[in-house]
């Protein structure tokens, strides 16, 4: 597995450990009602276990596993600086939008999740530019 791969997916698996337990917390909020605060967490438990650990978890092995490039006789799997980007820009956005989406009474909550969405949408086109051209079918576009 490629260093890149190994930091999405175990990336991925805290955010998986986090989410899940943001909403086991929410649950047991919605079946005692001894938690209230727990609704604060729901923002966040909905960035992570979506984009913290599904889309990271889908990117990372899908960075390991699509067909590698050939160029100048060597397999290279292609924009690998971009994808370091992506990695970055991604969890970046992440944790700002799920600490913003806690601060309910700041007058900077909506410019800073829209600073948070704008990291994310980067990091998908980044990692989108990286695996276009590695998107073919087997033995197809050496190049
Ligand atoms: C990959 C797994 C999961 C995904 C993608 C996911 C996604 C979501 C989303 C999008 C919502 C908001 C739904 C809405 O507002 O209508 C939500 C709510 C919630 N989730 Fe999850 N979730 C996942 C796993 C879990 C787990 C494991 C638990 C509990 C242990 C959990 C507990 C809850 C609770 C209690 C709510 C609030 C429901 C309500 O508004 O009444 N989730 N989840």
């Amino acid at each position: 597995m490629p260093r890149q791969s190994v930091w999405f997916v175990r990336t991925a698996l805290l955010y998986l450990g986090v989410g899940f337990t943001f909403g086991a917390l929410i649950l047991w909020q919605k079946g005692t009602g001894m938690l209230p605060l727990a609704w604060l967490l729901l923002p966040a438990h909905m960035e992570i276990v979506l984009l913290g650990w599904t889309l990271q978890l889908a990117m990372g092995v899908a960075y390991w596993i699509l067909p590698r490039l050939q160029v100048d006789g060597r397999s290279t799997r292609g924009r690998q600086r971009a994808v370091w980007w992506s990695y970055a820009l991604l969890n970046a956005g992440i944790l700002v939008v799920v600490v913003a989406g806690m601060r309910t009474t700041s007058p900077v909550q909506a410019p800073a999740v829209a600073l948070g969405r704008l990291a994310e949408a980067v990091a998908v086109a980044l990692f989108a530019w990286h695996a276009w051209p590695r998107v073919k079918p087997a033995g197809a576009g050496r190049r």
